[in-house]
């Protein structure tokens, strides 16, 4: 029998895991398993603080819901969500419009718009055009682009903190012939991210302000180009520069002008923004996103009171047989 010690523990379990009949999924879990033993060794974690952690891992589980998706704002504010999100946009066939968090306000389930609505139905605020081109990393226009948009009302509120039902200030709107797009909406306001659960407690813990830069998201797509998730921040918020989450940066920092000529909606303030897609590459139709509509992701409520299930019944078979490693496994070779 083995004794383990705190720097022999970590190979016994990667050993013990290299059945691992994925070889991604092997890399990854070693490494994890690698990454977390190292912290836990530096850190010298007591078992109060490890029972501790478990505890705030298990309440924001248990704080997701179809309309909320407290693991992605954990990932957000950790900078998890945007160091994915920077990794995977370094790795575009061509240079484009950069990407920027989905968040978890993201819906599936968004209604369509001809260009130039308003996609601010049922709340009032300061109403703006959004316009501009959606063309190749080349400068040529895409014609019918899809372009989904979501974004506070003028509160500073997602319809859908307001419950699951709602839906307003977001919507989608194809690009013409050109590649032009135009939409309507009201001018979005930074906002408090949830503070109400879990994380907002760590977050309020650290001292933290929680508040993300006013900003707009926007979702691209086109048949055969990267699908691009970015959003267009406020110039002149206060939080540019220390959004709780880590998304805006200073390439999507978009100016709300009076009086534009160009503004094909006279009278209105505006914002002008170009997006480029990059091309699709073979590894992007596998990439995925950064985000999920919360209904995607969680499956259920985890309300169910479930006993513990017996093992499936080709593990227990496969205990019953006799061992092929140690010192009986001579005995075995060749079965
Ligand atoms: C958002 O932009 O909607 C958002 C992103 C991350 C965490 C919370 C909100
Ligand atoms: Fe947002």
């Amino acid at each position: 029998m083995r004794a383990y010690t705190p720097q022999t523990i970590t190979d016994a379990v990667i050993e013990q895991m290299s059945t691992t009949p994925d070889p991604r999924m092997k890399e990854v879990m070693e490494a994890a398993v690698r990454h977390l033993h190292a912290f836990a060794r530096e850190v010298n974690l007591t078992p109060a603080e490890w029972i501790k952690g478990i505890e705030f891992m298990t309440k924001v589980g248990q704080a997701c819901t179809p309309a909320r998706q407290e693991f992605i704002l954990l990932s957000d504010t950790m900078g998890l969500s945007a160091l994915v999100n920077i990794m995977h946009d370094k790795t575009k066939v061509e240079e484009a419009t950069s990407a920027s968090l989905l968040g978890p306000f993201f819906r599936e389930s968004t209604p369509k718009f001809e260009s130039g609505a308003q996609i601010a139905k049922k709340t009032d605020g300061a109403e703006v055009a959004m316009y501009g081109r959606i063309t190749n990393a080349q400068g040529a226009p895409i014609p019918g682009a899809q372009v989904t948009v979501w974004q506070t009302a003028a509160d500073g509120r997602y319809d859908i903190q307001n419950g699951i039902e709602e839906i307003d200030c977001r919507g989608i709107f194809n690009a013409d012939d050109k590649g032009n797009y135009l939409i309507r909406t009201v001018r979005p306001l930074g906002y408090f991210i949830p503070l109400d659960g879990p994380v907002g407690q760590m977050v309020m813990s650290q001292k933290r302000h929680g508040m993300r830069p006013a900003h707009i998201h926007f979702l691209i797509s086109a048949p055969s180009y990267r699908e691009l998730v970015t959003a267009l921040y406020l110039a002149g918020d206060a939080h540019l520069d220390d959004d709780v989450v880590f998304g805006a940066s200073a390439d999507l920092v978009a100016h709300v002008k009076e009086g534009d000529p160009a503004c094909p909606i006279k009278g209105l303030p505006s914002i002008h923004f170009d997006f480029s897609l990059a091309r699709e590459s073979e590894a992007d139709r596998r990439a995925g996103r950064v985000g999920a509509d919360p209904a995607a992701v969680t499956a259920s409520n985890g309300k169910e009171t479930k006993p513990y299930g017996a093992p499936p019944p080709e593990m227990v078979a496969a205990a019953a047989e006799p061992k092929k490693s140690g010192i009986l496994s001579g005995l075995f070779r060749g079965r």
